[in-house]
Formats: C-alpha cells, structure tokens, sequence
C-alpha cells in the first residue's frame, strides 16, 4: 500500500473529512454558526497523539448556552449540535470518532509557521494512510454519520432558522477550493479503482472494502446499481482470487440487504448461481462465509429468489457444507437462515419477527444473526411497508415456495438436530429455534431417535442448572431459562 494517501480510496473518504474551516469560520458571526459540517482538520500528529489529554468539562457554562462550545486550549469533545466560535480549531479524534476542538495553535503557544499552515491547507488530503486502518476510519465515519443523523434530527428545526442554508455553506467552501466529495463521487472513484487494470490486488481489496460501507444505504445501492458497480461485483465472485471473491461477497451482501430493486437486479444479473457455484466448490472458509452472508440478502423477503434457489439445487448445497471438514462455523449460520425463511414465509403470531430484538437473543453478541445488519429508519419503514402491503403477487410466491417440504425430504430434520450438540448456547439458540418450527414436519422422524432425546435430556438438566442459578442471581427471566424453555417445549412437542 503507498504511503501516500492523496490517491488512495481511503483519501477519498478522508477529503469527506477534512474541510480546512477557519478561514470560513473566521468570517462567519457566532449568530451564523456552522451547525454540522465536519469542520474537521486532520493532522498527522492530531492522528497518532491524543486521547491521554482529558478533555475540560465546561462546568460553569450557562445551561441556556449549551449549543455554543467554548474552546480551551486542551482538545475537548464536540457534542452533536454543538456550534464551534470563529477561529476554533476542529479535527476528527479518530480513535473515539468524535469531533474535538480547541483555540488554535497560534494562540496555544506553539504557533506554527506561515509555512506550515500553508502546507498544511494545500495537503490537507495528505495523510499518512499507515497512521490509521481502514477499519478505524470506517468506524469513526460511521459513528459521526450516525451522530450527524441523531444531531439533524434533533435540530433540524433550530438549524433551520438559525443556520444559513447548506447551499450556501458549500458555496463558500467551493470557493475556498474545499471539495465536500458526495458518496456518488467517492462509490465512483472505488468503483474505478476496482475496475482499472493498473490496480493492485490490494488496491482493489480496498476499494471492494470501502464500498461495503457505502452501498448499506439504500440510496447508495441504487447509485452503486446504475454505476455498474453491482455488475462489477458480480463479475468479481468470478474472480480467480480468492480475497477478491471474498469482498466482492462482502459488498454484494451490504448492497442487497433490505434492497428490493438491487435484489432483483443482481438475480438477473446471475448473482445467485455464482454464489451457489462458491459454496458448492472448495473454497477458503472466509470466501464461503461471505458468500452465505450474501445469499442470505439475497433471499430474505424475496420469494422469487428463494424458488429459483430451490430450484438451482440451492438446498442441496447447503447440505453440502454439514458433510466438508471444517466448515462447521458455516452451519449455524445455514440454521439461522433456513429458520429465517420459515419463519418470514408464515408471519405469524407464535413467530417474532426474527429480526425484532428477541428477549434471548441478547447472548448472542458474538453470534450476530446472519441476516441483521443495522437498518436506518427509512430501511425499517420500508421493509415495513413491503410486510404491510404484501401484494397477492407475492403471497402467490411465497406459495410457491415449497422449502419446508424439500427440507423433510432433504432430510434436514436429523441435520438439524444433531447440531444439538454444538458446545455454544447461542449456537443451540438458532438450532433450537429451527427445531421447533421443523417440529411439526420432523415428528415422524424425530420419535424414536434416541439419540436425540439423549441429547435433550442433557441440555435439559444442564439448563436447569444454569436456569437456577441466574435465578439465584436475581434474573428472573433469563437466557437460560428461555433456553430451558425450548427444550421443555420440544421435549413435550415429542411425547
Ligand atoms: C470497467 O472497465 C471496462 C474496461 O476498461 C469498461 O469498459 C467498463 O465500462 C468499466 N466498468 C465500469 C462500471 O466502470
Ligand atoms: C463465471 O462463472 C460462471 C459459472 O458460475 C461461468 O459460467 C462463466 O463462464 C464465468 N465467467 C468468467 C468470465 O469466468
């Protein structure tokens, strides 16, 4: 990887970043305050120092006067909605991905040269990319636009009357020759890099890995579609490298999440054969776990892909991965999404939502269901919507979607249940969920296999243990006596 940033994609979200401010703020009166730009200053030392100075509490400032920060000249935190006062100097704490400020350098003492701050203006986008991961500058972006989201909301109006228009902010900001890079730009810049063939492997790894951040938004998914991206991406779970296939899964799945329109464009663009082809083949584990990941999106609440999936054999490859070695971390995930699709297929009362916070579910942080992925309000309202209004085209899909029956004769049931003896409890979590709503088409299978009341038995008497023993810590509904629950459930369920 260079060492210089300025060509990088990860500049590329960098320069999202950086907006070299006070020559703007300097004009600008404290009645017309910048409310939620990222006002932000990157310096080499700002990344590798910090975080030992502990920020100052502003004690004694007038409650009435919250929204006006009051810079010091230690780093202190910026809080959402927070207006910095002309001059301040703001950067991007990169490791906590909070907005820091303080009075600037001259008046710190230090007092940077004429040069300096010169050089510093022109390069602001030159960042040394070995001072942070990605991974931290997608975290600390992440955790600012999620602020900048809670601080709109929260604001919108004040900022409306208070602040000029955004417009007009970016008019200054052009002027000033500071590029604010819109997701359309940058998505483009990473898709180009991915696509060029004077590329590195590694440059296209990362291009495929900052993608995945972008395309979660719908609207960028849509974009990312007409770009040509998805095409891209589909094409790359072709590709002869294993890591490529690996990403190119990776920002498949993001994109198709809760993504009706990306959807059914990547099954007419031949995304579900491809992945089907990865987890049929040998393949290194992490490329079969991106690929599940992806036909996971690809299928929740889309009953034409789960026919055609049906029909592609899909079933039988996943049955395929309960018989290669070493690839038992896949299998927990399969049970998560055949439970998944059963349970989406017959929306009914006795069935959570199985993307709804479930009251057992709260162990399984190390285990995130396959499907979830956090979803923005709009997602939720729209996937709410597709539930609300599920038009009688797709309930005649859904009906034609004969997965429970190929399941039985697949012999999923004796599958599933001897995965009762995976050691994890979050493991036996999904396993038991799929159980009890197999149970009704496995019962037949399930009487007299002993080895499965065996292994009910145990779990019985382990979790009453464990049960009794959150009791005695004051848990009165606990995991474990949830999970005490389901065994009871099926061991009667089989009398
Ligand atoms: C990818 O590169 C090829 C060949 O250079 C070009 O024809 C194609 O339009 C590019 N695709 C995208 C989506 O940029
Ligand atoms: C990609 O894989 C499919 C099978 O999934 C194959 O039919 C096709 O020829 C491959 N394309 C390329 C360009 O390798």
């Amino acid at each position: 990887m260079s060492h210089r940033a300025g060509r990088s994609p990860t500049a590329a979200k960098v320069s999202l970043l950086v907006l070299l401010v006070s020559a703007v703020c300097s004009r600008t009166s404290l009645s017309e305050r910048v409310p939620e730009f990222a006002l932000t200053k990157i310096e080499e030392s700002d990344i590798k120092d910090d975080s030992g100075k502990e920020p100052i509490a502003d004690d004694d400032a007038d409650p009435e006067d919250l929204e006006v920060f009051y810079p010091t000249h230690q780093w202190q935190t910026l809080r959402p909605g927070q207006a910095v006062p002309a001059g301040s100097h703001v950067r991007l704490n990169l490791q906590t991905g909070d907005r820091e400020a303080r009075l600037p350098d001259s008046e710190n003492g230090k007092s940077d040269t004429r040069e300096e701050k010169r050089r510093r203006r022109l390069d602001k986008m030159d960042i040394d990319s070995n001072s942070f991961t990605s991974q931290e500058l997608k975290k600390a972006l992440a955790k600012m636009k999620e602020s900048e989201k809670a601080e709109r909301m929260a604001h919108e109006e004040e900022v409306r009357k208070k602040f000029r228009p955004i417009q007009q902010l970016k008019e200054e900001f052009e002027k000033l020759n500071v590029k604010m890079e819109t997701d359309y730009e940058i998505m483009d810049k990473l898709i180009s890099k991915f696509n060029s063939s004077a590329s590195t492997l590694d440059e296209k790894v990362a291009a495929l890995y900052d993608l995945e951040y972008y395309v979660h938004q719908v609207d960028n998914a849509k974009d990312f579609l007409s770009m040509g991206g998805l095409q891209l991406v589909i094409e790359g779970l072709n590709s002869t490298e294993p890591v490529l296939k690996e990403h190119a899964a990776f920002v498949l799945g993001a994109a198709l999440s809760s993504n009706p329109k990306v959807q059914v464009e990547a099954i007419e663009g031949g995304a579900l054969q491809k992945l089907l082809v990865i987890l049929a083949t040998e393949q290194p584990q992490a490329v079969k776990k991106k690929a599940l990941f992806a036909l996971c999106s690809m299928l929740r609440h889309f009953p034409y892909a789960q026919q055609q999936f049906l029909k592609l054999g899909g079933l039988q490859v996943l049955r395929g991965l309960f018989r290669q070695k070493g690839t038992e971390a896949l299998h927990v995930r399969v049970v998560t999404l055949l439970y998944d699709l059963i349970v989406e297929k017959v929306p009914s009362p006795c069935h959570q939502d199985p993307q709804a916070p479930r009251a057992f579910s709260r162990a399984t942080t190390s285990w995130p269901p396959l499907c979830s992925h956090r979803r923005s309000p709009s997602e939720m309202l729209l996937e709410d919507s597709q539930h609300g209004d599920q038009t009688e085209e797709k309930i005649q899909q859904y009906r034609q979607v004969k997965l429970v029956p190929a399941l039985v004769e697949q012999d999923w049931c004796v599958v599933v249940s001897k995965l009762l003896a995976l050691p994890e409890h979050d493991a036996r979590e999904k396993v038991l969920q799929l159980l009890g709503v197999l149970m009704a088409f496995c019962r037949e299978r399930y009487r007299g296999d002993r080895a499965l009341s065996a292994a009910l038995g145990l779990l019985r008497s382990e979790y009453e243990e464990l049960a009794a023993e959150e009791q005695r810590d004051g848990d009165k509904d606990g995991y474990f006596k949830e999970l005490l629950g389901s065994v009871n459930t099926i061991i009667q369920e089989l009398g």
